[in-house]
């Protein structure tokens, strides 16, 4: 009897917990373009340290339309693994459909000839349109030379627009 009991409340544990964390999940699935010019667009900030604002573009040719700029810093934390960056950027969207959207974006990146200029960089939030977002970047360095390196951006995201959890008015809202 008393194991019944347990149970039934662990069912209505369950229930409730699933019930109040379930958030509306979109997806933004999408292939965007960076273009990283050494000279251009970024700044140093220090040793191994440079101040990045990188174009994101709706296409990779130069004919390509700027869609919003990457913001942040790229940094070569560990001197054992010199050929690697740490990019930490807020995806900014200002134009095409993702515009007032942000992304923020967090990973390592190398050259073309270090694991075919291909890799990962975790995408861990978003605002606008993209609130709760988290997913996975899946990069290509397609191009690069001594001036440019051009990044293939194939996003997935899961997303819970704001509107489906509370409206601004209801922030600091007693339960
Ligand atoms: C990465 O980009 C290169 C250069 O454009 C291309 O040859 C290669 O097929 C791409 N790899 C993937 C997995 O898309």
């Amino acid at each position: 009897m008393a194991s019944y009991y347990a149970m039934a409340l662990l069912c209505m544990l369950a229930f409730s917990i699933s019930g109040a964390t379930a958030l509306d999940d979109n997806v933004l699935q999408t292939t965007l373009y960076i273009k990283q010019s050494f000279a251009q667009d970024q700044r140093s900030g220090g040793t191994d340290i440079a101040i990045i604002n990188w174009p994101i573009k709706d296409g990779p040719g130069a004919a390509a339309n700027t869609i919003g700029h990457a913001e942040g810093l790229t940094t070569q934390a560990d001197p054992a693994k010199k050929p690697f960056w740490v990019t930490i950027m807020d995806m900014v969207f200002e134009d095409g459909s993702l515009a007032g959207s942000s992304l923020e974006v967090m990973g390592l990146h190398s050259s073309k000839n270090v694991n075919n200029g291909q890799g990962q960089w975790s995408v861990m939030g978003g605002t606008g349109e993209l609130t709760m977002a988290r997913g996975i970047i899946n990069y290509n360095i397609t191009q690069e030379d001594s001036a440019s390196r051009t990044f293939e951006l194939c996003i997935f995201v899961y997303y819970t627009p704001l509107e489906g959890i509370m409206a601004l008015g209801d922030i600091g809202r007693k339960p």
